[in-house]
């Protein structure tokens, strides 16, 4: 069964009919050949959902698959998160990256217990007023939870879309991905099938239609897809617009005493590793030397420096470390301003909420006995 587009076409999208058939065969797919014993599948319990929807964003299955777990035995429910203390919930995540994602899954937990007495509001529109909680999150969680018909459109969705229907317009305007949308909720099955539906569209971005190489070969839907008929699934989606990458430099305070405690500094919620604790960060090395005992100046050794890589940016960074006896402070300037800073002994590390590439600069001075 074919239907003929609504959405205005425009130069770049010229009239098509959509292949209704894609939600049944997808459905029918997903059900033979889809993921099935992930650990938020077969479970219709919001919390769940959504715990696993936040930390699949940015992140892989392999990578997610411990986390998800360490993090439910800890906050079973949205009532113990929405009682945790951020630090600690900071700590669980410490290591996934995009730490804003954690601070707005307590605060949504917060949300649920407060403004909906801590039950999941169980509509996409509802959901998405929640911190953190986008629409097509909102949207996995609805469909998943409450069979809603509404669409999700992640990357990898947009990929199987864009060549589904050989959509052509630029996904960097507003408009092209306006009608996107508008494409994806006229593709949407009846409400009973909404699970498996979006499971499938998934799954097939997961694993048939790659970016590179797609597998047509063995697609579900490959006599639907018109960017196959074209013979070129690769060219889309279209998007101009480059992220430009960026480079920064940052040298960290590594200030120890000879007891092994470390001075942490809380980051200020905006900006790089926001609400983590690290070490201190400065701008140049005289900045950081200026933050040391006179006395300890001569003595600051250099750690070699490393490259950490963030999805914009790639931060150079130089630690120095500062073996300061038991009656040398820091500077003023660290230790009274407001930057909740405090010495950390080693047993203290494994629940802070620590930047990965920190805690194993950390870790490996810990083990190999350096800087001690
Ligand atoms: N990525 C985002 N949501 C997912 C899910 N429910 N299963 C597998 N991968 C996903």
């Amino acid at each position: 069964m074919t239907k003929t587009l609504s959405a205005e076409p425009s130069a770049a999208t010229p009239p098509r009919a959509l292949p209704l058939r894609f939600a049944t065969d997808l459905v029918a797919w997903q059900k033979q050949h889809g993921r099935s014993s992930l650990p938020w599948q077969n479970t219709r319990d919001p919390y769940r959902v959504w715990l696993s929807e936040i930390m699949l964003q940015q992140t892989q299955v392999s990578t997610v698959l411990d986390y998800y777990e360490r993090f439910l035995q800890r906050f079973p429910d949205v009532l113990t998160l929405a009682a945790a203390e951020l630090d600690e919930v900071l700590g669980f995540w410490s290591g996934l990256g995009y730490y804003s994602r954690a601070r707005n899954l307590h605060r949504c937990a917060q949300q649920v217990v407060s403004e909906h007495g801590g039950i999941f509001p169980a509509s996409a529109l509802t959901l998405q007023t929640l911190p953190g909680i986008g629409r097509s999150t909102a949207a996995a969680v609805a469909s998943f939870c409450f069979s809603e018909r509404v669409a999700i459109l992640d990357g990898n969705v947009k990929r199987v879309l864009t060549r589904l229907l050989a959509y052509s317009a630029d996904l960097a305007q507003a408009s092209a991905e306006r009608t996107l949308w508008d494409l994806a909720g006229e593709l949407l099955p009846p409400a009973e099938h909404m699970p498996a539906y979006t499971q499938g569209v998934m799954d097939l971005g997961a694993s048939v239609c790659s970016t590179r190489q797609p597998q047509c070969l063995t697609c579900p839907v490959q006599s639907l897809c018109a960017a196959h008929r074209e013979g070129r699934p690769e060219s889309y989606p279209v998007k101009t617009r480059k992220l430009k990458r960026s480079s920064h430099a940052l040298w960290l305070l590594w200030a120890q005493r000879t007891d092994g405690a470390v001075w942490l500094e809380r980051r200020p919620t905006r900006g790089i590793w926001g609400g983590l604790y690290c070490l201190p960060v400065f701008d140049s090395e005289e900045a950081l030397s200026d933050a040391v005992p006179a006395a300890a100046r001569a003595k600051l050794l250099p750690q070699t420096p490393f490259v950490h890589v963030l999805t914009h940016k790639d931060l150079h960074l130089k630690p120095f470390v500062s073996q300061l006896t038991a009656r040398q402070t820091l500077a003023d300037e660290l230790t009274t301003q407001d930057r909740g800073g405090a010495w950390f002994d080693p047993s203290a590390w494994p629940a802070l909420g620590l930047p990965a590439p920190v805690r194993k600069l950390l870790e490996a001075g810990a083990a190999t006995g350096r800087p001690l």
